[in-house]
C-alpha cells in the first residue's frame, strides 16, 4: 500500500468514526428531552380515554396521559381520582403533580397550583382546566368537560 493509499484509508475510517459519534451523542441528548415533553399514555383521538394502571396508582400519585392529543395529569385522591390539563396556562410547560404537598408545580417559571387546579403563586393568569373523571368497575377513564 502506498502511503497516500494509508492516509485515505484512516482518513475515511476517522470520517465514518466521527459521523457514528456524531450521531449517538445527537440520539443521547434528544431522546430524553422529547420523552419528557411527551406523556406516557396517548389514549385515542376520541373522546374517553382509559387510565391504564389507575386502580394501581397509590392516594397521592399522578399519571400523565393525553386525552384528545393534550396532556392530562389525573392524581388519586382519598375520595377517588381528579383530573387537570397538564399544560400551564402561563407559557404552556407541563407542570407536574408533587403528592407530599399537594400542588401542581409549574419547573418553567415556578407556578403553584393547589389540588384543585387553582393558582396559589407564580405568573399563570388562570387556573388549570379540569378534566372529567369516570369510574366504571375497576376502569377510570378521563374525558373533557
Ligand atoms: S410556563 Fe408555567 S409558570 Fe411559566
Amino acid at each position: 500500500m502506498t502511503q497516500q493509499s494509508n492516509e485515505s484509508t484512516r482518513r475515511g475510517f476517522l470520517d465514518v468514526f466521527i459521523g457514528i459519534c456524531s450521531a449517538i451523542t445527537a440520539a443521547a441528548v434528544t431522546i430524553p428531552g422529547l420523552m419528557y415533553l411527551w406523556p406516557a399514555a396517548k389514549g385515542g383521538a376520541g373522546g374517553e380515554v382509559e387510565v391504564k394502571g389507575a386502580k394501581n396508582l397509590a392516594k397521592g400519585e399522578s399519571e400523565i396521559l393525553q386525552v384528545k392529543g393534550k396532556a392530562v395529569l389525573v392524581v388519586r385522591t382519598s375520595s377517588g381520582f381528579d383530573a387537570y390539563s397538564a399544560i400551564c396556562p402561563h407559557l404552556g410547560c407541563l407542570v407536574k403533580w408533587e403528592g407530599v404537598r399537594k400542588e401542581f408545580l409549574c419547573p418553567c417559571h415556578a407556578a403553584v397550583f393547589d389540588s384543585k387546579g387553582r393558582v396559589v403563586s407564580g405568573p399563570a393568569p388562570g387556573p388549570l382546566s379540569p378534566y372529567k373523571v369516570k369510574e366504571v368497575g375497576d376502569k377510570v377513564f378521563v374525558s373533557a368537560v
